[in-house]
């Protein structure tokens, strides 16, 4: 197809992401962002709406969307991706049916059950369960406690106190009826997004994500300080091993349903000391900053691949992937993660916007706006990463890290050690 009107759906870094490889695209002739941010509003024309799937369909329906590229998983649980489909709109993402592997921790664990997909092992936990008895099955390791709802990430606690677990435990059985625990798996993680249709998938270059607020993967947990790509723990072996037990079998899993899953499964891996691979969790979508240093790497045009998978075309496509590395390191506000400051005033942005360049050095704005006198202002936790694609992880890291120290915002924190498993 050419001349497509392309939208997509979110406000984050990922979003501006997916807008800067599309407006790549020759294929891409009308770009738009809902509700957008102010990276995307340099290439796409953004537009305020009610996120419910009624209004969102009205507007794809006034731009007349060739294609709608769902960024979060909200939308689809929340059922975007099915109301495009009755309205006969092309979706990259899948169906609320589908959407559910990251909605429900218990519903992912059942269907790579079914699927045998290798994980950790489980309980699920309610008002009837031996506590006790579960914290002491799984004793001599951290417990891993996990609540079945979307929490934004604040929904897992991994810790080696056993009576925070037990707290965890009771609160979230006293709020959402029941909860699971699960058993450690030591080893590296790494992210694999496989995109994919009723037809075929395509495996993307291996990430990894920094979770931990602090150097050292010290501090609380994170939505991701940074990521780099590709990740050297899939060497050739393990990717054969992700491919054969995980990928293959979840891929026949979601293609068999009523609607085949079209969109991005984004698999969470740990790796352990013999390159074995387990699942850790499943997200429907691209993950932030994962997605800002793997489409870089794509060198397959952007809107034949997303339309690809929301059309069922993938067999027919092929994926060609760049030589190289791509890195992005993350500016935090002050207090992220915990109560971060916003508000305050982004200096020397404006000119690292306007020299950057898109596949070399660029910036990804996450929470920025700008303000009645035209000054970018920080508006979230995580504000922007500074991004860079080179031929090796040394040189693409510094890159990087000179453009972000052009970049000035009041009380701003990042981690200095962006990559530090891929430099040992
Ligand atoms: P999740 O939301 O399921 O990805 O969990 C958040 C983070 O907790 C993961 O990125 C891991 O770092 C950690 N985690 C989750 N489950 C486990 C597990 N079974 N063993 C070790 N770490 C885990
Ligand atoms: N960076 C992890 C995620 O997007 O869930």
């Amino acid at each position: 197809m050419d001349n497509a009107t392309v939208i997509v759906v979110g406000s984050g870094g990922r979003e501006h992401a997916l807008c800067l490889s599309l407006a790549a695209s020759p294929r891409v002739s009308s770009l738009h962002c809902v509700p957008g941010n102010a990276g995307t509003a340099k290439m796409a024309t953004n537009h305020a709406c009610d996120m419910s799937n009624e209004p969102l369909l009205d507007l794809f329906r006034e731009i007349k969307a060739d294609l709608v590229v769902v960024g979060p998983e909200a939308p689809l649980c929340e059922g975007l991706a099915d109301a495009c489909q009755s309205a006969g709109i092309a979706c990259f993402g899948p169906v609320a049916a589908l959407a559910h592997l990251e909605g429900s921790k218990l519903h992912a664990k059942l269907a790579m059950q079914s699927a045998g997909v290798p994980t950790a092992a489980f309980q699920r936990l309610d008002a009837t369960s031996d506590i006790d008895a579960a914290l002491d099955a799984y004793a001599g390791q951290p417990w891993v406690v996990k609540r079945d709802v979307l929490a934004g990430g604040k929904g897992v606690v991994v810790t080696s106190d056993r009576n925070e677990a037990k707290q965890f435990i009771i609160t979230s059985i006293g709020s959402d009826g029941f909860v699971l625990l699960e058993a450690f798996l030591p080893g590296e993680e790494a992210s694999m997004l496989v995109v994919m249709d009723g037809t075929g998938f395509h495996t993307l270059p291996p990430s990894q994500d920094h979770k931990r607020a602090y150097d050292g993967d010290r501090g609380p947990n994170t939505g991701g300080m940074g990521a780099y790509c590709p990740a050297p723990v899939i060497t050739e072996q393990v990717h054969e091993r992700v491919l054969k037990r995980i990928v293959e079998p979840m891929h026949r899993h979601l293609s068999d349903q009523p609607v085949p899953y079209r969109g991005v499964l984004f698999i969470g891996l740990m790796i352990d000391a013999s390159g074995d691979p387990f699942v850790v969790e499943f997200n429907v979508r691209f993950g932030d900053p994962e997605c800002q240093v793997t489409l870089p790497l794509v060198e397959t045009d952007m809107f034949d691949l997303l339309h690809g998978a929301a059309t069922d075309g993938l067999s027919e496509l092929s994926l060609n992937i760049r030589q190289g590395t791509a890195l992005t390191v993350v500016l935090a506000s002050e207090g992220y993660p915990s109560a971060p400051v916003k508000g305050r005033p982004i200096r020397g942005l404006e000119q690292a916007l306007e020299t950057a360049v898109y596949g070399k050095t660029w910036v990804n704005l996450a929470g920025v706006g700008v303000d009645e006198s035209g000054q970018y202002i920080a508006t979230g936790g995580r504000v922007l990463s500074c991004s860079a694609l080179g031929v090796d992880v040394k040189r693409t890291k510094s890159e990087a890290y000179r453009l972000l120290s052009e970049i000035h915002l009041e009380g701003a924190h990042f981690r200095t050690d962006i990559a530090h498993r891929a430099m040992q």
